[in-house]
């Protein structure tokens, strides 16, 4: 088994199937930039399918399944250019007397030894009270801190890590007319939207300026943090445990797109869940390549996907090239169109369905 399903366009390409096997079929240094979020070592429970990341006995089985995912990041991603992860802290569960798992420093020192480097580490704010009633979290309860406050914790924040490749960057990601549109809540005083796009010496460009400062935050407080793709409708019904999947913020990908991509380019994610990392590239000018496991989800995706276009902000369409030609850098074979066909590919190795990826080789 390869891929089960795939629709390809000139500005994505998504597949349902196992990133482990379908990460192989891409060709090495090909990628410009990928974004996702891992399922969070088994805190959400997306599907019972052994090759869910999700499903793993335990954490230490999750980052040795993981680890294969972060060794074949590192092998498509061009030298000097970035993967952007999102992630939490993991609670150990919700007793009211619970402990945090430290994932996102697991999951650095995890890619430092596949050999990225980490360039940064932003905090995306969440809102106390609206965590509490999202999660029903009994940490942070206002009566615990009444009766005992011993017992109360934060409404954690969620991360964003972000690692290079090493090697040097061949391609500069430019931006010969500063930042052009801000993705989050804060409004941009009125008197420097006069700079937009603005053409002369760049050290005026209080438009842009006023942006960089913003994302160069290592806290990002301004996320709209409902602003996500339609995600409800994704459960699978015959699932019995499965949570609801948690889509990224858009304003996140849009800022990662920005700062780490240039337009025409090819971002990648692994874990594409109901498709926003591919939504937001296709949105931005980019081109996308999304792997989902779970059938309900890639179909979720595919809807959310093909509205990408209808809903561009002309702003944020900067230049797209109409060259359906970007698979073959990728070095993946695949035909137009929606379909239960095999990628194409010479480096996928033969394996039976159902079978395990091996997670060390
Ligand atoms: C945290 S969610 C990603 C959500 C996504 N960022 C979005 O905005 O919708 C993680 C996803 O990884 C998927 N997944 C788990 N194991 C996988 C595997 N081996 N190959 C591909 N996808 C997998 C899950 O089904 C789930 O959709």
């Amino acid at each position: 088994m390869a891929v089960a399903e795939q629709k390809i366009t000139s500005k994505y390409a998504i597949y349902q199937g196992d990133c482990c096997e379908t990460l192989q079929a891409i060709r090495e240094g090909s990628v410009h930039l990928s974004i996702y979020s891992p399922p969070f070592g088994g805190l959400y429970h997306y599907s019972s399918s052994e090759r869910d990341l999700s499903n793993s006995a335990d954490y230490a089985e999750f980052f040795a399944h993981y680890d294969f995912v972060i060794r074949e990041l590192f092998r498509v991603t061009m030298p000097g250019r970035m993967t952007a992860v999102h992630c939490s802290d993991i609670p150990s569960g919700n007793t009211g007397d619970d402990e945090l798992t430290d994932f996102s420093g697991d999951i650095i020192r995890h890619h430092k030894e596949a050999g990225w480097r980490m360039v940064a580490r932003y905090c995306v704010w969440k809102e106390p009270l609206a965590v509490r009633n999202r999660t029903m979290a009994k940490n942070l309860a206002h009566k615990s801190v009444v009766e005992d406050s011993s017992r109360c914790s934060v409404a954690a924040a969620d991360y964003l890590l972000v690692f290079r490749r090493k090697g040097k960057n061949q391609v500069p990601i430019t931006h010969p007319t500063g930042l052009h549109y801000y993705a989050g809540a804060r409004k941009m005083p009125a008197e420097l939207l006069q700079y937009k796009g603005y053409k002369g010496n760049q050290i005026y460009n209080r438009y842009s300026h006023w942006i960089w400062r913003q994302y160069a935050s290592a806290f990002w407080d301004d996320i709209r943090i409902g602003k996500v793709l339609p995600f409800q409708e994704a459960r699978d019904e015959e699932d019995e445990d499965e949570k609801h999947v948690h889509p990224l913020q858009l304003d996140v990908i849009e800022r990662i797109l920005q700062l780490w991509s240039n337009p025409g380019e090819v971002v990648l994610t692994p874990f594409m869940g109901v498709g926003s990392e591919v939504f937001q590239a296709v949105r931005s000018g980019r081109k996308g390549v999304g792997i989902e496991l779970k059938p309900s989800y890639f179909r979720q995706a595919l809807k959310n996907i093909e509205h990408a276009e209808d809903e561009a902000e002309p702003d944020q369409v900067e230049m797209f090239e109409q060259d359906a030609e970007f698979l073959e850098e990728l070095g993946i074979e695949a035909e137009s169109g929606v379909g239960h066909r095999e990628l194409k590919s010479t480096a996928l190795p033969p394996l039976e369905t159902g079978e395990k990826v091996p997670a060390n080789d």
